[in-house]
């Protein structure tokens, strides 16, 4: 499976850094990555021109969350038909650092199911927190979570599991964590959806977290906002 490589730049960033798709192509030429997808998620104010800048450098776009309405009375929200205007392609739906502030699954379905609706391809964030690792509960954690947030026709979905201790904590899962979650989820989903793995993914460990079987790509945070880090980790995915 074409795997992709999401940097998910979080409350980062101006307009200056729309030159970082082209910083991002010096390092690894588009023709030097046929075979993988490289994605940026910038803030909303930043996708129009971000993607204008990424399309020249073979770099697709993304926001990082989007409102289940097409339109409506929901002051500071932007939905997926907006995000999609823009001529971004992707959309992270339920990442924890959304879900922390009572995002329920229910509402990141119907944010997935808007996202596809509008021809977005949602990233379907799901993860276990520490406690819940610790009691060994994590299989039926991530289990319920894909159950209740996943749209019923998930084929255009992408599912990324990130654990929310290794999230911006420098601490990963072993590959034998990752590589056992990623085979609990690909039985629960099927064969063609991408699984990626998310949460202090950085140059050093990427090569052997993308050689894991079943991880079809990495969610970047910290590691995806400098490109010389972000190139390295697609590097690992050729
Ligand atoms: P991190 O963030 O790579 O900084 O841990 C990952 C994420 O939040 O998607």
């Amino acid at each position: 499976m074409r795997p992709l490589i999401a940097a998910n730049w979080k409350m980062h960033g101006d307009m200056n850094w729309n030159d970082k798709p082209d910083a991002f192509n010096r390092l690894l030429p588009a023709e030097q990555r046929r075979s993988i997808d490289v994605l940026i998620c910038p803030p909303f104010p930043y996708i129009l021109s971000l993607t204008q800048a990424a399309k020249a450098n073979g770099i697709v776009t993304g926001a990082q969350d989007c409102h289940f309405e097409e339109q409506g009375a929901y002051t500071g929200s932007v939905s997926a038909q907006m995000v999609k205007n823009c001529g971004a392609e992707f959309v992270i739906v339920g990442h924890s650092e959304r879900r922390a502030v009572g995002e329920s699954d229910k509402i990141v379905r119907l944010k997935a199911e808007a996202a596809l609706k509008a021809g977005l391809t949602p990233i379907v964030c799901v993860g276990e927190p520490l406690f819940v690792r610790e009691d060994g509960n994590e299989k039926a954690h991530v289990e319920a979570q894909l159950k209740e947030s996943l749209p019923q026709a998930f084929g255009g979905c992408v599912i990324a599991y990130e654990p929310i201790w290794a999230i911006g904590t420098g601490r990963t899962a072993s590959s034998g964590d990752i590589a056992d979650m990623h085979a609990h989820i690909r039985g629960l989903v099927g064969a063609g959806v991408r699984i990626l793995y998310g949460g202090s993914v950085k140059p050093e460990n990427a090569g052997e977290i993308l050689g894991t079987v079943n991880v079809n790509g990495a969610l970047i945070g910290g590691a995806g906002l400098e490109m010389e880090s972000l190139a390295q980790i697609a590097r690992a995915a050729l």
